[in-house]
């Protein structure tokens, strides 16, 4: 085809998603095809420099290195917003207001709790992104903002098939940059398993994101962004908060749904409650919420004092900090070796969950809080995630708390306990050690690992103590005669056990990587090295300077990965995996031909796989998925709920397969 027909298809292709998924939220692209999608985009858009423009899907991938973040001046000044922390100060709030406008009504919205990012645009083309900064001037970051899916690149008055009339002028919107709660678990899980320091909050870890000098990893982050301010609204003929916040919904912004109009303080101070108990259910994290008065004329009337606007107040939730009690401090061994405190606590009830434990971390932060087993304790949750405990209360001691010792010994195998030098954690030295193998079979089968489905924690204890398996590798030899036998194990959960055991084969180099375990190397290392090396075999050959070369990786982490690869049990470790048939190179595996040439489209949900596995099963099996129904398509997998793909396939007399037809297809029973 037409290299720039083609470009101008990818675009529209690469935006529909966009707005499918931010707009509609209906998402109607995998990652895995959008990342598609957008390769291609690049790949022309390499050969074609003069075809690049601002607001190309392409610019969102990332890659500009700056030096230092120019700083911007604001078009206004960035204010900030008085604070009111109980129903009393609202009603202060509310008699100022009555007092030079005395209809005015409340527009109540959700403060997120991210960072203001300014947008401005250009004839409907983001131009700039800025932080807050002073207020006054901020920095400019406009390589980062565009990596944020929910940032439009390009205005559109959308009507409902999502195109329109484009705008032209300069419009400066603002709102909130955020990180996702799970994006937020899952950067620091990444980066505690590559030894990197954590973020303590989304807030942090989103400010982060945005002030990265490499923009990339801006990308990988997964922002989002919510509009709440349009500063041309009025020469737009917009007369309130709620007009501007249906504008920015149909110029192309998210704009947070929870966002309500009411009369009186009565119903905003009520909301305020319900909000209160109900904070912890967003997917984001939000700190309390903002009460605006409405209409412009009323803010107008208002006014500002030197720091805020006199018609705007945030309300902030009480600090969740409770108070409960340290009954014990367990030692918990992990894969590494390290022996983790954990403190188990009476119940209690904080940031919407019961918790019970909470890791101390190390004897150092145990130390500095002079936490002791009977403590009187303040716990929260990191990040409105993470359990930790704040501080112990002295004052409470009745005399019969006891200070916590690390063990001498491992409490799983005897083996002596050591502190490395500069090291803030206590190990066990022995790999044999049966806690270390458990949790490196945890780890193994985990879902960014080998992915196996149907071997928890329980099950993995159960194959263990039964010397049906004395590591990772042996899962793979295990026999259908050898799992029925397990308590609480029927023949339907052995044959699937087994299925996804077979299926995990193919998974992949990079997975395969991240599955070893090797200290410091976490889901984004394995996929780096994977891509470098392309097989385990070259990988086990690699050197330490081979390695820091690639750039991604340092010193250290060059020298876990050595380390590794020189001791022989590791070795012995991966030749049996390989004898077993697990794939040892990057490009994907087919275990067997029965989907050789077929294109398959999948509509619904399954009992076997999650959405997201399926197309490894069918490229595993040989075959193509693709996302929607034409002519070519082979056939039409069919779950639980299909939508209206299935009703295409039956338009065009496609072959329709359900879920337990395609796997006796495949062959699984
Ligand atoms: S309105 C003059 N609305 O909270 C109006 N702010 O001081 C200024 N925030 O850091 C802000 N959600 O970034 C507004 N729905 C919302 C908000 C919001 C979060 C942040 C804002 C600023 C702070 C207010």
């Amino acid at each position: 085809m037409d290299q720039e027909k083609r470009l101008h298809e990818l675009k529209e292709i690469l935006e529909k998603a966009i707005y499918d998924y931010y707009m509609l939220d209906a998402p109607t692209l995998t990652d895995a095809e959008y990342d598609s999608y957008i390769r291609e985009l690049i790949a022309i858009e390499k050969k074609h420099p003069e075809w690049v423009t601002l607001d190309s899907p392409s610019q969102r991938v990332g890659g500009y290195v700056a030096s230092q973040f120019p700083k911007v001046r604001h078009p206004e000044p960035m204010l900030s917003l008085d604070n009111a922390f109980n129903a009393d100060e609202l009603k202060d709030f509310d008699r100022r207001v009555r007092s030079a406008a005395p209809d005015a009504e409340y527009v109540v919205e959700l403060k997120i709790d991210g960072l203001t990012l300014a947008l401005t645009y250009h004839d409907g083309v983001l131009a700039r992104g800025a932080t807050r900064g002073d207020g006054e001037v901020g920095e400019e970051i406009t390589a980062n903002a565009r990596t944020i899916r929910a940032v439009p690149l390009r205005l559109t008055m959308v009507n409902e098939g999502g195109s329109g009339t484009n705008f032209a002028g300069t419009m400066d919107v603002r709102g909130e940059g955020y990180m996702p709660k799970e994006s937020f678990l899952k950067l620091n899980t990444e980066r505690e398993e590559e030894g990197l320091s954590l973020f303590a909050n989304p807030r942090n870890a989103a400010a982060g994101s945005l002030r990265q000098q490499d923009s990339t990893v801006t990308a990988q982050r997964k922002l989002g962004y919510f509009a709440y301010q349009l500063i041309q609204a009025e020469q737009m003929g917009i007369r309130t908060q709620t007009g501007v916040l249906e504008a920015l919904s149909a110029l192309g912004f998210q704009v947070n749904p929870n966002y309500n109009l009411f009369k009186t303080i009565d119903e905003v101070i009520d909301y305020c409650r319900r909000m209160t108990t109900e904070r912890h259910g967003f997917s984001y994290e939000i700190d309390g919420l903002v009460i605006k008065v409405n209409r412009f004329d009323h803010q107008r009337e208002l006014g500002f004092t030197a720091k805020s606007p006199r018609w705007a107040i945030a309300y902030k939730f009480p600090a969740e900090q409770v108070e409960t009690r340290v009954l014990d401090i367990e030692i918990n061994v992990g894969r590494t070796g390290v022996l983790t405190p954990t403190a188990i606590m009476q119940d209690v009830l904080v940031a919407g969950s019961t918790v019970s434990r909470a890791t101390l971390h190390n004897l150092d932060n145990i130390r500095d809080k002079d936490i002791r087993i009977g403590d009187h304790v303040m716990i929260h949750k990191a990040g409105d995630v993470i359990p930790e405990v704040i501080k112990s209360l002295p004052e409470k001691r009745s005399g019969s708390e006891i200070i916590f010792h690390m063990p001498a010994d491992c409490p799983s195998c005897g083996s002596p306990v050591y502190r490395l030098e500069g090291e803030a954690a206590h190990r066990c030295l022995n790999i044999s050690c049966p806690s270390r193998q458990r949790e490196a079979v945890i780890h193994f089968v985990s879902r960014d690992a080998m992915n196996i489905e149907g071997l928890g924690p329980a099950v993995v204890s159960q194959l263990l103590d039964a010397g049906l398996i004395n590591d990772a590798s042996d899962l793979y030899y295990l026999q259908y005669e050898d799992l029925v036998k397990l308590e609480r194990m029927g023949d339907k959960s052995a044959r699937n056990l087994l299925n996804s055991i077979e299926t995990s084969k193919g998974r992949g180099l990079a997975p395969l990587i991240f599955a070893l375990g090797i200290r410091h190397v976490g889901v984004k290392v394995g996929k780096v090295l994977a891509g470098r090396y392309g097989s385990m075999e070259a990988l086990e050959n690699t050197t330490v300077e081979e390695l820091v070369a690639i750039g991604d990786i340092g010193e250290i982490m060059a020298r876990s990965i050595v380390s590794f690869f020189s001791d022989q049990a590791n070795l012995e470790f991966i030749g049996r995996l390989k004898t077993a048939g697990v794939m040892m190179s990057a490009t994907r595996a087919v275990v067997s031909q029965e989907l050789a040439g077929k294109s398959i489209v999948v509509t619904g949900s399954f009992k076997t796989w999650e959405r997201r596995e399926i197309e490894d099963v069918i490229e595993l099996y040989g075959g193509k998925s693709a996302s929607s129904v034409s002519k070519k398509t082979s056939l039409v997998l069919v779950g639980e709920n299909p939508g209206s793909k299935l009703n295409k396939a039956r338009e065009l007399g496609i072959p329709i397969y359900s879920e337990e037809e395609f796997k006796k297809l495949i062959g699984l029973n």
